[in-house]
């Protein structure tokens, strides 16, 4: 197992050494797991490229870490716990030992479908063991594995499962998530419709007893796949550099990208983030609330908790079903130790009020996370007097997709919390701010760009089929850095606290969208001619999304606005619908044609008072038209 620290003196001490010497800090964690054949260096980088790899010629199987390994000590103890959208259906439990065969009989389900190493396969499901099973199978053959979470719409599906040019996607027949049950296998059939001509099988989960539309060349049913098989499956060898995952997340311009992990590291650093960031104790109880379509739940649900040997909890539902206390009778009910969650949940169930978790015992709770965006104080603190009564230190866990965990935080018991502080590095993260020209601001009580310019184990890799836009991305803007995107401040005695971001991407309830992929699903309408889009704060999600769109022929009337939601939904999801639409009849422009976004964004956020010099626009009067038009 990788080191667990338990004092001050330790991180400080491991810190330091991560600093001075990261590939003896790196070997020495990288050598607690179980090698088919043992890595011969540590480390090889340049950022220029970029081109990072660690754990050079190492041969494993990051399944065999999550689960063989664990048989002998732990086959017995609870893997999964599985928690139900409905409460009054039966609780589900796989021990590491019963979790290793249904990995195995779906592993070869997946072979007996022609999948093998290097196939992407794309994963469209709730959240049930089963998304958690197939993923592992993947990994247990070498398939790549790519989780599309489940509430974007058929052409977003589409649009990934064609850049992965995946060999299959494996999707449930409908999803209960609160009283609802959602058509899900029909999301997939619009997917084929439209495009997907690499996929060869769709394996359906049945999950429910609703009714699908069944297409005998392509369909088939997982139970019947899957069930039958043997429970033995031969890991495949795969290399350090091999891809473990795609996942796709946006950026600021253009389709989202995917983004690559690799086998070695991300094992490495999951593993060593979880045990140090949750300080998880052999019996404990650990449950993310996440979703695994995004990476909190590839980290911090499957792969870090797994190869930790934790008892991981994954829950179907709602936090408001059927009621506002149904995260709190959760972590009753299965005495939950370490509760990881999202500051836009904890804004929406404090907003239901104090009463629904006075209900319930939550003296279980040992460790309290937050991740996905910046927390608020008033969340902060409500979190802390109302969930950990005070006595569960809150983890404020900065870190992205690109990252493959966490980076930034307190470490619980060890390092001290502040409100809407992520606070402190972990060992070997070295993370810098700078200013706009790239010079890195060494002094305390600073703001700048956040930085970081040493790897760690799971930096992102590439982006999928397109290695120049990773490049781009985040290794060209600062020579020698990883740029995060995201904007921070250090306080007087070095703490970060990360801002958001100061790019054209949003975050809205911890999803991560970007302004102009929403704009390009606006433009979709026919009668748009133009649109901009932009976030403000908002109360509940954290930031909310602001449209402000040019229309020349069609009346703007409260059905335009409804066509207009309906594009959003149809081309990306729900998730990505303007929370306000202004009609108008021009953008701020400069002289260039560039659409003024910071002007934007100061009106949407009720700050249009205060422009500053905007003469130099190409069409200045637009401006007061759409701050006297303005829905704030
Ligand atoms: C962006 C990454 C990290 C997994 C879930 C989101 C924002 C994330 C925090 C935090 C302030 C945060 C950043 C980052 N973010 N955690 N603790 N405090 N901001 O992953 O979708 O890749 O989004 O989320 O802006 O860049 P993601």
């Amino acid at each position: 197992m990788t080191t667990q620290i338990d004092s001050l003196e330790e991180y400080k001490k491991a810190y330091q050494e991560s600093v001075d010497n990261p590939e003896d800090f790196w070997k020495k964690q990288g050598e607690t797991f179980v090698w088919k054949k043992p890595f011969d260096q540590t480390l090889q980088w340049n950022f220029e490229e970029p081109n990072v790899k660690w754990y050079i010629n190492g041969k494993l199987n990051i399944t065999e870490n999550c689960l063989d390994r664990h048989i002998e000590k732990r086959g017995d103890q609870t893997a999964i716990l599985w928690e139900p959208n409905d409460p009054s259906a039966p609780i589900q439990k796989y021990s590491y030992r019963e979790l290793l065969s249904a990995v195995n009989k779906c592993a070869n389900g997946l072979k007996e479908r022609g999948i093998k190493k290097g196939d992407r396969v794309v994963f469209y499901m709730p959240m049930v063991p089963e998304l958690a099973i197939g993923v592992l199978a993947c990994a247990r053959i070498g398939a790549i594995h790519s989780v599309v979470f489940a509430g974007f719409s058929a052409q977003a599906l589409a649009d990934r499962v064609d850049d992965a040019q995946a060999k299959m996607i494996i999707c449930s027949d409908y999803n209960h998530r609160g009283s609802k049950n959602i058509p899900v296998k029909e999301v997939v059939d619009d997917a084929m419709d439209k495009s997907c001509n690499s996929v060869e099988t769709v394996l359906v989960h049945k999950n429910t007893h609703g009714e699908i539309n069944w297409s005998s060349e392509v369909d088939f049913w997982w139970h019947e796949l899957i069930d039958h098989q043997s429970s033995k499956c031969e890991a495949e060898e795969m290399d350090s550099e091999d891809i473990l995952f795609i996942l796709y997340t946006s950026g600021s311009t253009g389709k989202p990208k995917g983004v690559v992990h690799t086998c070695g590291g991300y094992m490495v650093y999951t593993c060593y983030s979880f045990r140090n960031v949750f300080q998880y104790k052999e019996g404990d109880v650990y449950w993310c609330t996440a979703d695994i379509g995004w990476i909190t739940g590839h980290s911090y649900i499957v792969y870090g908790p797994l190869l930790a040997g934790a008892t991981t909890m994954m829950f179907e539902g709602v936090p408001t079903y059927p009621d506002a206390g149904r995260f709190w009778e959760v972590c009753e009910k299965h005495k939950v130790n370490q509760f990881y969650t999202a500051p836009t949940a904890i804004r929406a169930l404090m907003a239901k009020g104090d009463q629904w978790p006075a209900k319930y015992d939550l003296s279980s709770i040992k460790v309290l996370g937050s991740v996905g965006e910046p927390i608020n104080e008033e969340a902060w603190n409500w979190y802390n007097d109302h969930i950990g009564k005070g006595n569960a230190p809150i983890v404020d866990t900065w870190w992205q997709t690109e990252t493959g965990g966490i980076l930034i935080t307190p470490l619980p018991g060890i390092t001290d919390t502040k409100p809407t502080y992520a606070s402190y590095p972990m060992p070997g993260v070295q993370p810098v701010l700078v200013d706009a020209d790239g010079n890195i601001k060494e002094e305390n009580d600073v703001e700048g760009l956040l930085c970081i310019k040493f790897p760690w184990p799971s930096i992102i890799r590439t982006t999928y089929g397109d290695h120049e836009r990773c490049k781009n991305v985040y290794f060209s803007t600062f020579k020698g850095m990883y740029f995060t995107g995201d904007g921070a401040r250090r306080d007087k005695e070095g703490r970060l606290r990360v801002i958001g971001r100061v790019d054209d991407v949003i975050n809205v309830s911890g999803h991560r969208m970007g302004t102009a992929e929403v704009e390009n699903a606006i433009n979709e309408h026919p009668s748009v001619v133009e649109s901009a889009v932009v976030g403000y704060p908002h109360d509940i999600k954290g930031q909310g999304i602001y449209a402000y769109v040019i229309s020349q022929n069609k009346e703007l009337d409260d059905t335009f606005r409804k066509e207009i939601l309906a594009m959003v939904t149809k081309e990306i999801g729900p998730i990505a619908k303007p929370d306000k639409i202004q009609f108008v009849s021009g953008l701020p422009k400069t002289r260039s044609g560039k659409i003024m976004r910071r002007i934007l964004r100061k009106i949407a956020s009720k700050d249009g008072n205060n422009l500053g010099d905007i003469s130099t626009l190409l069409n200045p009067d637009v401006v007061s038209e759409i701050l006297n038009g303005a829905l704030v």
